[in-house]
């Protein structure tokens, strides 16, 4: 479904995404982690659309998307979530959702459409679907799935989801990595998912990707992964 060859990104004289290659099959839950700082949202980013690749190739479902602009991407049916969520504070949360599905969507979408996804795509994370709620009182567990659901309401067929657990607790942390596989198997949608700590990952995705400083360092197995030696050195050198 996705294919990223020699994906390269380089600010300046530095590189934050160097020579990555992998791919993505339909139906699957990948996990991609590593450190903070390792290349992981920036590799989403030039994904996405945010940023364009210094190098290398990234095709989605056999079409080449490196350069182009994150709507572009968006139509084609490949959404993401950020790691620092910033809905419209002014809006409601069913509106910061129907806003993300008016716009999201390939050709047009009624007023009514949109709100309809919203409402099934706020039903999917567990938040209040009413017009009334406002993003208030989201904390930073609300925020998230707020920011899920504003990219479920695109209705993609390929999800990245930028999770970042930190600042969530144990149980928010399991709710969250459920709902992944939940969004995963009963809406049929492919995901990748970054995230630092390895934890809870772990256990619900296929398969994990490692990258550290800007490089893949390991790609296989969760079980694998923590029997690698230079997975325990990145992970064990700055989590213990
Ligand atoms: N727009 C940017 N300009 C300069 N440096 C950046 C930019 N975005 C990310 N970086 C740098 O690239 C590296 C990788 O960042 P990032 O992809 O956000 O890491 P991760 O998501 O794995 O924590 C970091 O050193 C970060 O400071
Ligand atoms: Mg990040």
């Amino acid at each position: 479904m996705l294919s990223v060859r020699g994906l390269t990104k380089s600010f300046g004289g530095f590189v934050a995404v160097s020579d990555v290659s992998f791919e993505v099959s339909e139906g699957e839950l990948l996990g991609l982690i590593g450190p903070n700082g390792s290349g992981k949202s920036t590799t989403f980013n030039l994904i996405a659309g945010t940023l364009k690749p210094t190098a290398g190739s990234i095709r989605f479902e056999g079409e080449e998307i490196g350069g182009l602009a994150a709507h572009q991407v968006c139509h084609m049916g490949l959404a993401r979530t950020f790691q620092i969520p910033r809905p419209f504070r002014k809006l409601g949360i069913r509106e910061n959702v129907t806003l993300a599905a008016y716009y999201g969507r390939h050709g047009r979408v009624g007023r009514d459409e949109a709100e309809a996804l919203a409402v099934e795509a706020l039903e999917t994370v567990g938040l209040p679907s009413d017009a009334a709620t406002t993003t208030e009182g989201l904390g930073a567990a609300g925020l998230k799935k707020l920011e899920l659901a504003r990219a479920l309401s695109t209705q993609p067929r390929l999800l990245l989801a930028d999770e970042s657990l930190g600042g969530l607790d144990v149980a928010e942390m399991d709710q969250a990595a459920e709902m992944l596989e939940r969004i995963r198997t009963e809406k049929g949608i492919t995901i990748v998912w970054v995230e630092h700590i390895m934890g809870v990952l772990m256990r619900v995705v296929d398969r994990v990707i490692v990258l550290d400083h800007g490089e893949k360092i390991f790609e296989g197995l969760p079980a694998d992964a923590a029997r690698d030696r230079r997975v325990a050195e990145v992970y064990l050198g700055t989590q213990h």
